[in-house]
């Protein structure tokens, strides 16, 4: 990989994405024998610098780095000196004097992984956990390892594959990224939104976009459920919760009118009962868990390749 940071998908293009999910499948072969853990990164140091909430991707990011033997330091915002007015700044290279060597970073503001990486405060490799309503890189990353396993006829190509994103687009990072991948690696997507959460603009991201699930849902090989952010919402962007999981819900009713071949996503955390119901999370089309165990791979692979990794070890090793 070409790149020394992953902050947006922009970063990479259509081989360096194969290559990363390439190494992901790799390294999850070799972790899931009886050897879990890998020398590769024996001595180095990888920082969790997260601002905001997160349970899937720090812990996979935690998991991920420990099984490659990475030290790992996790900071949290909360309980840190950042309550005292310490800066973006100062906490990086407080970490930085501590050994990062790659500090992974998520942030309410969009631009912050942006920010740490090229404004020369710190050295260390960055990658972006999700910044505000801008990106999150490793989720889409994931959701295509996840997409490609359940169609491995695509594995090269995601061609003829048709991907739905439902939900609170206007503030979805997940669904910035993965509209970028997804296109990238030649799928068909469509937006499905109320037209208050569709962003401005949509029409350059290069994909399809509806008000109406019903019409679209019978086509889809992939739905993928986002969840409504209400901490980002200042204003009311639909009429009442019954509604909007009436009109953009996946409940019963839409779960039948689902391709039984399709899968049902979500990257969580979910509001069930809101954009999923219980019925479609536990179905026996849901990927949601799969999606989970598939980051802490994926994730392996990114630190793996952006901190130096040649090629994939074909064996593992007990350390
Ligand atoms: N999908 C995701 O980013 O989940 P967390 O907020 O729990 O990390």
């Amino acid at each position: 990989m070409r790149t020394r940071d992953l902050l947006s998908i922009k970063d990479i293009d259509r081989a360096e994405a194969f290559e990363i999910l390439d190494t992901a499948r790799e390294l999850s072969r070799i972790t899931d024998g009886a050897v879990k853990k890998l020398p590769t990164l024996r001595g180095r140091t990888v920082v969790n610098l997260f601002f905001e909430d997160s349970t899937r991707t720090r812990l996979s990011f935690e998991a991920a780095a420990k099984r490659l033997s990475a030290d790992v330091i996790n900071f949290s915002a909360k309980g840190s000196s950042v309550s005292k007015g310490e800066s973006l700044k100062d906490t990086a290279q407080t970490l930085e004097a501590m050994g990062a060597e790659l500090i992974i970073v998520r942030h309410g503001s969009s631009g912050a992984a942006q920010r740490l990486a090229e404004s020369g405060w710190i050295k260390a490799h960055v990658i972006n956990a999700g910044d505000g309503t801008h990106e999150h890189p490793t989720q889409a990353l994931l959701d295509a390892f996840t997409i490609r396993e359940h169609f491995p006829e695509h594995r090269q190509d995601f061609s003829g594959l048709h991907i739905g994103i439902v939900g609170d687009i206007l503030h979805s990072r997940v669904a910035r990224s993965n509209a970028l991948l997804l296109t990238m690696l030649g799928a068909r997507v469509t937006l499905i939104a109320p037209p208050t959460l569709m962003p401005l603009g949509v029409e350059s991201w290069n994909v399809e976009s509806s008000f109406s699930f019903d019409d679209v849902i019978p086509e889809l090989d992939a739905v993928m459920m986002l969840r409504v952010q209400s901490e980002r919402m200042n204003d009311a962007f639909f009429p009442s919760e019954r509604e909007y999981a009436r009109d953009f819900g996946l409940g019963a009713v839409r779960l039948k009118a689902l391709k039984k071949s399709a899968i049902i996503m979500h990257p969580g955390p979910m509001n069930r009962g809101l954009e999923i119901s219980a019925a479609a999370a536990d179905s026996d089309q849901s990927v949601i868990l799969e999606q989970v165990a598939n980051g802490v791979s994926v994730r392996m692979a990114v630190l793996y390749l952006l901190m130096g990794g040649a090629a994939v070890p074909t064996e593992g090793v007990l350390v």
